[in-house]
Parts: C-alpha cells; sequence; structure tokens
C-alpha cells in the first residue's frame, strides 16, 4: 500500500516542500503554503490537493517509456511503450495478437520482470509457440490462469514492470458469476488490472478478439478505461498492419507492418513497395498507381477499378479498402467533368496488398484509376499519381509532395502526376506533371 506523508504546497506556483515556509522560495509569494496529505510509494503519484494550480506552475512530464524491441510497435505507441501505460491490443481470432505480445514481452528493453499471463493456452502450449519463434528470455514469466483473484496474488508476488493479459475476455471473477467474457466481468477485470498497474508505475497490454465486423464487441466497453487502443489487421494472409485507434501517448497516424510466417510476425522495415503488384509489359486498364502517406512513411500501392453495366439498372459501389461514399463521389465528380457516365455502371474498386485507404491524396489516383477502367484505356506504366479532388473538378494539393515523388522516383516511376498549387512551405525541387483540374489530367494521361 502507498505511505501518507504530509506534503506542503505553493498555491501560487505548485513549489512542493516537506516542511511549511512562510515564503515560497521558488515565486517569492508569502504565506501561500498549504499543508496537504501526499501519497507516495509508486513515486508517480500525484499529491491529493484540495486547491488548483495555476497551470503555467505546472511542470510538464512527457513519462518514461520502454524500447519493446519491436520497431514497429514502438512507432505505433510513439516512441516506445509508456511506464504505467495500458494498451488494449484488438484484432480477429487467428490473427497474430498472442503472437506479438509474446514477441514484444520477451524483447521489450526493461530491468524488472515481465509477465505474460494466458487464459487461452496451458504454459506447455506457449513454451511450444515461444520455441517456434525462438524466444529464450529469463525475463519473461508465464501464468496460465482464468481467475483474477489468482492473477492478482502472482501480480503482487512477481511485481512485474511488463503485464500481458491474453486476452481479456478469458478473466473472470469468481463473485460475479461463471461467465467469463460477459460486459460486468470484462470491465471489472479491466479495472482491477489497470489500477494494480496504475498504482506500481507497470504498464500492461490486454489482448481483446474482435468480431469480423471489425467492432471490439466486448472490449469496447473498456476502450475508455486504457490509454491506448491498437488494431492488428490483416491485409494479405501474410501481411499484417498494427494502427492506434485511440493513443493517449502517441499520435494515431502511424502504422507498423509485419509479415507472418512460420517464425512468427516480422517487422517491414522498407515498405514503400510491399503493396505493388510485379508485371512486365503494360499496365492493364483500371489500374493507377499512387504514392501515399501513411503514417511517417510513403507507400505505393495499386487502385484497382473495374466497372461494368450495372445488373438491375441502378449503379453500385463495391469497395472495402477505400471508402464507398469516397467513390461514388469521385465517380461524379467524372459524370460531370470527364464526360463519362457512371450513374448506369456497378463499380468495383480494390487496392492490391489489401491496405485500408483514407488519405485525400488517392482521390487523383482513383478518378484515373475509374476513368481507365470506364474507358478501356491504360495508364501508361511508369506513371504515378497523387491529389486531392474537390467536387468541382479542381486538383488540390497534397501534403508532402516532394516526399512522394522522391519514393515514386525511387521505385522506377519515370512521371508523377500532381496538384499544380503547393500546400503552404512546400516546395519541391522535383519536376513533375502539373495539373490542376481532372479535365487537364484526362488529357495529359490519356491524350484525349
Ligand atoms: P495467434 O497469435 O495465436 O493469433 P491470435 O492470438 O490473434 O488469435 O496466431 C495464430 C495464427 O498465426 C495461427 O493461424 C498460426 C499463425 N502463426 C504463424 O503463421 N507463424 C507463427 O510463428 C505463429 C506463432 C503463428
Ligand atoms: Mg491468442
Amino acid at each position: 500500500m502507498a505511505k501518507s506523508k504530509t506534503l506542503f504546497i505553493c498555491r501560487s506556483c505548485g513549489h512542493q516542500e516537506m516542511k511549511w515556509l512562510g515564503r515560497c522560495p521558488s515565486c517569492g509569494e508569502w504565506n501561500t503554503f498549504s499543508e496537504t496529505e501526499g501519497k507516495s510509494g509508486s513515486g508517480k503519484k500525484e499529491p491529493e490537493l484540495s486547491f488548483s494550480i495555476p497551470l503555467k506552475a505546472i511542470e510538464a512530464h512527457d513519462g518514461e517509456r520502454y524500447d519493446t524491441g519491436i520497431e514497429e510497435m514502438n512507432r505505433v505507441l510513439g516512441r516506445g511503450l509508456m511506464k504505467g501505460s495500458s494498451v488494449l491490443l484488438g484484432g480477429e481470432p487467428g490473427i497474430g495478437k498472442s503472437t506479438l505480445l509474446l514477441q514484444a514481452g520477451a524483447s521489450a528493453k526493461v530491468t524488472g520482470r515481465v509477465l505474460y499471463v494466458s487464459g487461452e493456452e496451458s504454459s506447455g502450449q506457449i513454451k511450444s509457440r515461444a520455441e517456434r519463434l525462438g524466444i529464450d528470455n529469463s525475463n519473461l514469466e508465464v501464468f496460465s490462469s482464468t481467475d483474477i483473484g489468482a492473477v492478482e496474488k502472482v501480480l503482487n508476488k512477481v511485481k512485474p514492470v511488463i503485464l500481458i493479459i491474453d486476452s481479456i475476455q478469458t478473466l473472470q471473477s469468481r463473485e460475479l458469476g461463471a461467465v467469463p467474457g460477459t460486459v460486468n466481468q470484462i470491465k471489472y477485470c479491466c479495472h482491477e488490472i489497470v489500477a494494480w498497474c496504475r498504482e506500481r508505475n507497470a504498464s500492461v497490454f490486454f489482448a481483446a478478439h474482435v468480431t469480423k465486423e471489425g467492432s471490439i464487441a466486448g472490449p469496447k466497453i473498456i476502450e475508455h478505461m486504457v490509454d491506448t487502443v491498437l488494431h492488428f489487421e490483416s491485409a494479405t494472409s501474410e501481411i499484417r498492419v498494427l494502427r492506434a485507434v485511440k493513443n493517449r501517448h502517441g499520435s494515431i497516424d502511424e502504422i507498423g507492418l509485419f509479415v507472418m510466417d512460420s517464425n512468427g510476425l516480422n517487422q517491414v522495415t522498407n515498405p514503400a513497395s510491399l503493396f505493388m503488384v510485379q508485371r512486365d509489359g503494360d499496365m492493364p486498364p483500371g489500374i493507377a498507381v499512387a504514392p501515399v502517406y501513411e503514417g511517417s512513411r510513403i507507400l505505393l500501392v495499386e487502385i484497382q477499378a473495374l466497372v461494368v453495366p450495372a445488373k438491375g439498372g441502378f449503379s453500385r459501389v463495391y469497395s472495402d479498402r477505400i471508402d464507398t461514399g469516397k467513390v461514388a463521389r469521385i465517380a461524379a465528380v467524372l459524370e460531370k467533368h470527364g464526360g463519362l457516365r457512371y450513374s448506369d455502371q456497378d463499380i468495383y474498386v480494390n487496392v492490391a496488398g489489401g491496405i485500408r485507404l483514407k488519405e485525400v491524396g488517392i482521390d487523383l489516383p482513383l478518378a484515373m484509376a475509374l476513368y481507365s477502367a470506364r474507358t478501356d484505356l491504360s495508364i501508361p506504366s511508369g506513371t504515378s499519381i497523387a491529389g486531392e479532388l474537390s467536387l468541382a473538378g479542381e486538383v488540390r494539393p497534397v501534403q508532402h509532395l516532394k516526399r512522394r515523388i522522391k519514393a515514386a522516383r525511387e521505385m522506377g516511376f519515370t512521371s508523377v502526376l500532381g496538384p499544380a498549387a503547393l500546400r503552404e512551405g512546400d516546395s519541391p525541387e522535383e519536376s513533375w506533371i502539373r495539373i490542376s483540374s481532372i479535365r487537364e489530367g484526362i488529357q495529359k494521361v490519356f491524350g484525349s
């Protein structure tokens, strides 16, 4: 338990002293010290005050972080795992959550102990997985149980600095009934573990199963209790994408890329060409290559479109990697400004490698893929495209155009089609084909 001690805090600047002083040595104010019960123990706890402190007087602290030993994971967490933080890792069954957490637990650079609690597998099963992954790590300890009471006892003995709970749905408190995975069980167990970890400045990962539909059905109810929520999803059968959907300690823009093979998850350190299809000769119609900005990196991706006469007379959009609303909007812009009809067509859109694309820079390449699919005219190989489109058919500037052009060139694309206008502060030296409207783009690429 935490010990209580008396603290004196300056109401003017927040300066702390162990004894009362008439004048604050920090800000020079008189009679500003108040006595308060401070809790020490974790060393990180804020003293419990009965008055507020001026914001300008509070020292910000960006806490210490652990290197998980997995750079792709550090990146998504935000330069590593914050000490004392809680992370929920959601993903479909079989996606690789246990594998990732076991690998991270084993490779994390910590001086204390790392505890892997499994409610799904026996210690023997975990050991054989570890052998398959080539893990032989003395820091890592394993406890197989579904009983939160037993887990808490082990926690108090082991006092891990990193704790892994695999999975939150398998833990249960006897007092709350015999069925694990209910809303009450999940909430209670999560609360208990998070509280234990906060008190001791330990970090915790919770693995959580999500349904095919993508919502963390059960675990959704604990997203607000943790600092960070990560999703682990598959792009292709081997490629795995790690994303943050909530992050108190970092951005939610970064992605981590892995390839699953027989030795577990391997980091993809040079992802530029991961989502490209290798082809010889001409490009088939309906395909456009785009340098997209994902997190802090540029990836070259292939957007594929197929346009066929609508069955049943009205147009439908089938697209699960790019938002269907965006596809419909770009088709409408093309119909208005590109002189083609899509309203009697079914539109299918896919992204090679299966990565989900959200950024605005894919508007223009998507438009070109749709135009190419509708007209059967191929986009010349060696051309890559980036740009945002307005409803009026204007090509708008995109972030990091210079880096996109550079990445495309490195991948062997001789010409880049992009916005004529630059973003403020952007002045790429590289040359590219500058267009300011979709009409101009169609002329430049298809010559019509
Ligand atoms: P797992 O980590 O158990 O998934 P989750 O915890 O999300 O349910 O991974 C399960 C799948 O990963 C399983 O189909 C086997 C595969 N796998 C490999 O391909 N290579 C490996 O080295 C390991 C450990 C698993
Ligand atoms: Mg698992």
